[in-house]
């Protein structure tokens, strides 16, 4: 960020979920401005770029990173890539923020945090429903006392995918994608479970592929033991016709129950039911504070570039990233081997290299 221009200068890589990267961007336009945009496939670019009015547009991540205007590289490439990407971003002298799955390891994210720690840039890793305006109620109530001791959570996934989704052709397959429906999906319903919970530290998991004619898993359902001694229980599909995300958590005070909109189910509406009137009372008093910010991806720039502004925590943290990598770990490895996995996983574990199944991995 320069002292003249107080805005942010932003460069877009791969122009698929980039396109809502850009619309997000384009909500606060105050804090940002896309400088330019890159993409392999220049055919693809150039007409998303002029729909957002930028007007430079390059084919090679090396010639962007040659760029002296640009302050952030965002990362909307496929998953495989990631961690060569960031590392070239932050070899650059810019902040990296990255699509969800950050890495394809334990070990990758380890190695990223130590290269964080010695560039003197920042990674931002995505998770955009965490800013939706239903869980940060909750978030609020839970910081305000109101929910009380946490007994249970259940978190549904039950969205499609049909045969046309997997025809990109990383998609569907361990060696590109990196996993299916637990990895590629389901990932932000159980990381708005520990936005809310914390981490777990036992759990058991099961998955299948039975929706789609592809390598990697469709359907999943793990039991989870929580670091705080609460119960969750996680189920995904993506053979649904009727496609949902729920959150439901008991707590001692109160339920809360997210919409059921399969990709905003963050955002309003949540209903909150107390376990007496005067913890009714106390809910609506403690939400007529709720002070609204912006959503989603422009609700995780936004709250991006304060932090940087600030030098405080980012919005989304390697940590976080990090806890996310380690379900998958934990989930794929206790479906592997029929065992229940405990956490946190460290560099002894066989899967902290690669989460991928063995039998996957030699096929
Ligand atoms: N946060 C979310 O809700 C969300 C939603 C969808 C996808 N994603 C994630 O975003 C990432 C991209 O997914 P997608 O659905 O947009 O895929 P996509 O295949 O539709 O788009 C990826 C784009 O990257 C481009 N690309 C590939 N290699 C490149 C390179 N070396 N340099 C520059 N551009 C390159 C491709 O040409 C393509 O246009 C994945 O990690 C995916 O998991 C996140």
């Amino acid at each position: 960020m320069t002292a003249a221009a107080e805005r942010l200068r932003v460069a877009v890589v791969g122009v698929g979920i980039g396109r809502s990267h850009l619309r997000g961007y384009r909500e606060v336009a105050d804090r940002f401005d896309v400088v330019a945009v890159c993409d392999i496939d220049a055919e693809r670019a150039r007409p998303v770029a002029a729909e957002h009015g930028v007007s430079r547009v390059v084919t090679d991540l090396v010639e962007l990173l040659r760029m002296d205007d640009v302050d952030v590289v965002d990362l909307c490439t496929p998953p495989h890539l990631h961690f060569e990407q960031i590392q070239q971003v932050l070899g650059a002298g810019k902040h990296a923020i990255c699509e969800k799955p950050l890495v394809s390891s334990l070990a990758e994210m380890d190695e990223l945090a130590r290269v964080e720690a010695s560039s003197g840039r920042r990674i931002m890793p995505i998770f955009q429903y965490r800013f939706g305006h239903g869980i940060q109620k909750l978030r609020l109530l839970i910081a305000e006392g109101v929910a009380g001791t946490p007994y249970l959570a259940t978190v549904e996934t039950a969205w499609r995918r049909r045969a046309e989704y997997y025809a990109v052709p990383w998609r569907g397959k361990w060696a590109t994608e990196r996993g299916g429906a637990l990895l590629s999906h389901a990932i932000h319903n159980h990381d708005l479970l520990c936005y809310v919970l914390g981490p777990p530290r036992r759990l058991f998991a099961y998955t299948a592929t039975r929706v789609n004619a592809i390598e990697v898993e469709d359907c999943a359902a793990a039991t989870l033991e929580m670091a705080d001694g609460s119960a969750a229980s996680l189920g995904v599909t993506l053979g649904s016709p009727e496609e949902i995300s729920r959150h439901r958590f008991s707590f001692c005070g109160l339920v809360a129950e997210s919409n059921t909109r399969p990709y905003t189910n963050s955002g309003d509406p949540w209903t909150f039911v107390a376990d007496s009137p005067e913890l009714s009372e106390r809910i609506a008093a403690t939400l007529a504070e709720f002070r609204p910010l912006p959503e989603h991806y422009a609700g995780q720039f936004y709250r991006f570039y304060d932090a940087l502004r600030e030098s405080k925590e980012l919005p989304v943290s390697l940590a976080d990233a990090r806890l996310s990598v380690e379900l998958i770990t934990a989930m794929y490895y206790s479906a592997e081997s029929h065992q229940s996995v405990t956490l946190p996983i460290g560099a002894d574990h066989p899967r902290y290299s690669s989460w991928i199944p063995r039998d996957a991995a030699a096929a």
